[in-house]
């Protein structure tokens, strides 16, 4: 993968067989200005990313930080997906195939789930037809469990928690799959049901 911003459009538009004259019109600029954005004597505007992007049938972060996302799964596999979690503002992204995800001007890696230790460990008890998850952990401001999350062959549960509640939640009952704890300062823990 190119290195630099005017190496990778270049490519992006050969591979789309795109002159910079059929590029330049789809976006609204001159073919000059392509041109120089592909020499590396200047840069698009930020409005223009998005429809660059759209153009060219890559994302503004591929475009922006050259990663290349390819999916080999299209149908996408909740059990082989993965949590993302922002450090700034907490969000919570599942994502069940490759991708490349920002937040808050962040890029986001995936989080690797642990085998929980004591402190996680996640306790799941048939109440009421459903199962009740819990964990025996802190959920102070500074140290929670921030979400927790079943995941199933063709289904996922997300329960945001926040300090001061329980450290626990209950999820639908139909077949197995894989329990999900995530703790503001540990980490994701994750144990089979
Ligand atoms: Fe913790």
């Amino acid at each position: 993968m190119e290195q630099t911003f005017g190496g990778r459009l270049r490519g992006y538009r050969k591979g789309k067989h795109l002159t910079q004259q059929e590029l330049a019109e789809r976006i609204g600029v001159s073919d000059k200005t392509v041109s120089r954005w592909e020499s590396g004597r200047g840069l698009p505007d930020l409005a223009l990313l998005e429809p660059l992007g759209a153009a060219l049938g890559v994302s503004v972060a591929e475009l922006l930080s050259g990663e290349c996302v390819t999916n080999r799964n299209r149908a996408g596999n909740p059990l082989r997906g993965r949590f993302y979690v922002c450090p700034v503002c907490g969000n919570v992204i599942h994502a069940m195939g490759e991708g490349s995800f920002h937040c808050c001007g962040v890029a986001l890696p995936p989080l690797e789930a642990e085998v929980p230790d004591e402190t996680h460990e996640l306790t799941a008890e048939d109440v009421d037809g459903e199962y009740y998850v819990s964990l025996a952990h802190p959920m102070e401001k500074g140290h929670f469990i921030s979400f927790l999350a079943l995941v199933g062959p063709s289904r996922l549960e997300i329960v945001k928690l926040y300090p001061e509640q329980e450290a626990a939640a209950r999820f639908s009952k139909r077949g197995g799959g894989i329990l999900y704890a995530c703790c503001n300062r540990h980490g994701l823990f994750c144990r089979k049901l």
